[in-house]
């Protein structure tokens, strides 16, 4: 007899995996393959970082749980982090650590809503967002974001929204469009979501990576909203698996009870490097560095890529990606990163991977990887679109 099987297990796959398993087969096979699926910078975490764990090793209490909060000193530096980037007072008591950002919304859909509740998320949007929500029983509601307006999602859209969501997740800068709210918005929306009794999810794992627009937290205008954020990005450290959560007082208890149970506490040599990362000075200066390699990656994919492959590009003025608007070569984004992967040995994302809709459309390019490797990836797809269109 057939077992039982949830219906929630059957989630739509991560498609840049996908990708990366394809990019991988080929490499096997001596292909050299220039990585633009992935968004996972291609430094290591900062010198200090490495420094702390190499220090840290023979320490038997290394080796050990640390509380399921986190590591006070970790909380303490990250709650300074909110002083020295917003000139926020957090107390480290509302400092949450978790497995990377990914655990962090977890925990907030857990914690936040009851089987049935709907969440609105941006199309195009993070795909786990809905393969997670669906994995705990939430609907989602598509929040536009395309194009038509400017690829930024609108209040009056939200206020559309009938019947209103139970809450809100949101990404600014935005993966995959590279959009950035700028503070107006922002607080637009958290004071409406405040006023509505909508629970907002500031995913804000892109702080940091901007180019030239002004970065605003969730927190400077909404104290109940939950700001997630991570390790992975701009502090370089995507394996290391740390990230945060912001929280306000009143779920601090469910979700200190929550990751008791789930995961019992963060890996402690992780949280031992990410406590450097986030303290150190030459940690700080070193990942200033990052900024400015994407900052010159990204100009070289927008100024030597094909206007036609770019086509109504989306502003990249944050994170380290750019979603081309591929409309003009193909409809059909699967099989376009196919032919690109096969082809020109460049790996891409699918736009079906982040908008249910019109995904077929658009292809995401992450230009975290090195200079060396944008300048390779922007003269072979430049080659097959000359080829092939
Ligand atoms: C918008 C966004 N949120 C969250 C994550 C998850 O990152 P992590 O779990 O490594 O912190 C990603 C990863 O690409 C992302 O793009």
């Amino acid at each position: 007899m057939a077992l039982k099987r949830s219906d929630r297990s059957y989630l739509n796959s991560f498609m840049v995996m996908d990708v990366m398993a394809k990019a991988a087969e080929l490499e096997r096979m001596d292909r050299s393959i220039m990585h633009l699926e992935v968004g996972q910078p291609s430094t290591g975490a900062p010198k200090a970082a490495s420094e702390a764990i190499i220090a840290a090793l023979n320490d038997p209490a290394t080796h050990g749980y640390t509380l399921s909060t986190g590591m006070t000193p970790l909380r303490r530096g990250i709650a300074q982090h909110y002083k020295r980037w917003y000139d926020l007072d957090i107390d480290p008591e509302r400092v949450m650590v978790t497995v990377g950002s990914s655990m962090g919304f977890a925990m907030a859909f857990l914690t936040c809503f009851d089987v049935g509740d709907r969440v609105a998320m941006t199309n195009p949007g993070y795909s786990a967002y809905r393969n997670l929500m669906k994995s705990v029983g939430l609907e989602t509601v598509d929040l536009p974001a395309r194009a038509e307006q400017d690829w930024v999602p609108r209040l009056e859209d939200l206020e559309a929204l009938s019947p209103r969501p139970d809450g809100l997740i949101l990404a600014s800068p935005s993966n995959p469009t590279g959009v950035v709210l700028n503070k107006d918005e922002l607080a637009a929306i958290a004071k409406w979501c405040d006023d509505n009794g909508v629970r907002l999810i500031s995913d804000e794992i892109y702080h940091g990576i901007t180019f030239g627009v002004e970065q605003s937290c969730a927190l400077e205008t909404s104290p109940s909203a939950i700001v997630v954020n991570s390790f992975s990005k701009y502090f370089s450290m995507t394996g290391h698996r740390v990230g945060w959560m912001i929280i306000p007082e009143d779920l601090i208890d469910p979700l200190d009870r929550l990751t008791q149970n789930c995961v019992i506490s963060v890996p402690t040599i992780s949280q031992i490097a990410a406590t450097a990362a986030i303290t150190e000075e030459s940690a700080l200066s070193e990942l200033a560095g990052h900024v400015e390699r994407y900052r010159i990656n990204r100009d070289i994919l927008l100024n030597e890529l094909p206007e036609k492959f770019l086509g109504n590009v989306a502003p990249a003025e944050g994170a380290f990606y750019i979603y081309a608007d591929t409309s003009q070569i193909s409809n059909d984004s699967i099989a376009l990163a196919d032919r690109l992967l096969n082809e020109a040995n460049v790996a891409t994302t699918p736009g079906a991977d982040f908008d249910t809709e019109q995904g077929h459309l658009a292809i995401r390019l992450s230009f975290a990887g090195s200079t060396d490797e944008m300048k390779q990836a922007a003269k072979n797809i430049t080659a097959w679109v000359k080829n092939n269109t």
